[in-house]
């Protein structure tokens, strides 16, 4: 997309680090937008994309390894500033005539860091700051014509400076939590070196894909699924307010969603709205193919199939239309294309949908992480709900009972799922946690009492987990309070369940979903 509002862009060059997309999504924080480019791309093409900023990212490998991953030097000449994190302030270091040192053992957490020069990047006032180390090099001296700007006991350049050629390098790192003063350090670096203008906002993105959306879809229809996700919602609005009623927006009904998703879908957010929503009841269809099947990932399989199938089927009975919308999302765009990750489960999104489809796709949020999402949702006014809703798998319910799915079981878990969350939000929790749900182990049994007589039913497992995009999560410390109510109310309102779990564990090694 060619327009103003990503053309001020800083490029992110990616060494491999696990935090690469947080450094992309703090930079969007402070409303610059910015790219993530693999550290190999062509120097020619990183100056003909006229970048305002360039971030070389941590990377796992050491400088001084063979085959270590590099850029080619004329970066440092092209007058744009670059700030390199960790293992780029290594390879900077190197490239321009510093000292690495190999260390033994890995530095890894908190420090305190001295400043010495707070005029660039850092915050006026304090001396010291807490800031997040994760290196095994560091840099002993910097490169002729730099300073050094701050030092911890471990890292005597944990921040180097040629402030005329606008070139930086930090040894911890800005983008996480644990550097409390990061966000500043990254804005810092964006508004007052590279002169960003900080026009990346919800309100201007939207602005901007509406007349992008006019423009490509013409007098065309439209067609969008929906799933009640904050994503295919947000799409569908998107659409709607450029197109109006030439959007017809389809619902697939495969049963699986939580209790009471459906009815929001329909009436608090289509019939609110004003969207053409064409629902398809497909619940029994879907029943019908899952019988008998217990693989996790037959499972996946037959509900990614039968899913397309039946959007075909609607989609075909509005012959008029000429594109797709659907939700894809930056990190799927970056993925796509770098992803050699062993496949650990089939992650069938419903709202992606196969290429040889007679539609044209249009993908409006192709520039955004999930955050970005919820805050364009917000600014377009949609429900609360469907805003701040958990991520939910598109194989749904199926894949949080632990076996067979049957009508019955899919009804006892939505009741048992819905008691856990209505608890959560009581609490105050609800937002702080990255998801949180019920699984259903319809075939363990386990011997209980109730009132005076013995019960032999199946257990309900909780799980909550707080994380930053999924790749990780930490089980969540949720009050047992909360727990014990939630444990209460499902064991004596949920019938067949006699007995409720927590599930404490993180991923990896465990995965947030069961199955
Ligand atoms: P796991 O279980 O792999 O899940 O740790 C990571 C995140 O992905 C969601 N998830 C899915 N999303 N289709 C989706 O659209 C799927 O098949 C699927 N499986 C898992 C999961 O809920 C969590 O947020």
């Amino acid at each position: 997309m060619q327009s103003s509002l990503t053309d001020e862009r800083v490029l992110v060059l990616d060494f491999g680090a696990q935090y690469t997309q947080l450094i992309a999504r703090r930079i969007r924080e402070c409303n610059v937008y910015c790219e993530i480019w693999p550290y190999d791309t062509p120097v020619a093409r990183i100056r003909d994309s006229r970048p305002v900023g360039i971030v070389l990212s941590g990377g796992p490998a050491s400088v001084y390894e063979s085959g270590a991953p590099s850029v080619d030097p004329a970066i440092y000449d092209l007058g744009v500033p670059v700030l390199g994190i960790c293992y780029g302030q290594q390879l900077m270091a190197l490239q321009l005539g510093g000292v690495v040192e190999r260390s033994h053992h890995r530095e890894y957490g908190s420090a305190d860091l001295e400043v010495l020069e707070a005029d660039s990047l850092f915050p006026p006032g304090d001396s010291v700051l807490r800031c997040w180390m994760s290196h095994g090099d560091r840099v002993a001296a910097p490169p002729p014509g730099f300073t050094i700007l701050a030092r911890t006991p471990n890292a005597p350049v944990a921040a180097m400076a040629d402030i005329g050629r606008r070139l930086f390098g930090v040894q911890f790192h800005p983008e996480v939590a644990h550097t409390p003063f990061g966000t500043e350090l990254l804005r810092r670096f964006l508004v007052d070196v590279c002169e960003c203008r900080q026009l990346w906002t919800p309100e201007n993105f939207i602005e901007e894909q509406l007349a992008s959306i006019r423009d490509r879809v013409g007098d065309a229809q439209v067609v969008c699924g929906v799933s009640g996700g904050v994503d295919s919602c947000c799409v569908a609005e998107l659409v709607h307010r450029a197109i109006g009623d030439r959007l017809t927006c389809i619902f697939v009904d495969h049963g699986l969603l939580r209790k009471g998703e459906a009815e929001q879908v329909r009436r608090d957010f289509a019939e609110a709205f004003g969207i053409r929503l064409v629902y398809v009841d497909a619940r029994e269809r879907f029943l019908r193919r899952l019988a008998g099947v217990t693989d996790p990932e037959t499972k996946r399989k037959i509900i990614g199939e039968e899913f397309v199938r039946v959007f075909e089927e609607a989609s075909d009975n509005i012959p008029e239309a000429r594109f797709l919308a659907q939700g894809t999302l930056y990190p799927d765009v970056i993925e796509s294309g770098t992803r050699t990750a062993a496949k650990i489960k089939t992650h069938h999104n419903v709202g992606g949908l196969p290429a040889d489809m007679r539609l044209e796709v249009i993908e409006p949020l192709r520039y955004l992480f999930k955050d970005e999402v919820r805050s364009v949702a917000e600014a377009l006014g949609l429900p609360e709900a469907i805003v701040w809703r958990h991520p939910f798998p598109g194989p749904g319910l199926a894949v949080r009972i632990i076996g067979e799915v049957t009508a019955d079981r899919v009804a006892t878990l939505q009741e048992a799922d819905a008691i856990f969350i209505e608890e959560l939000r009581r609490a105050g929790l609800y937002r702080e946690v990255w998801q949180a749900f019920a699984v259903l182990a319809p075939d363990l049994r386990s011997v209980g009492v109730m009132g005076d007589s013995r019960t032999y039913a199946c257990p309900v497992v909780l799980r909550a987990v707080t994380s930053e995009d999924a790749m990780t999560a930490n089980w969540a410390r949720v009050p047992y309070e909360v727990l014990e109510r939630s444990s209460s109310r499902i064991v004596n309102e949920v019938a067949g369940v006699n007995r409720v779990v927590y599930d404490v564990s993180s991923k990896p090694p465990a995965t947030i979903e069961w199955e």
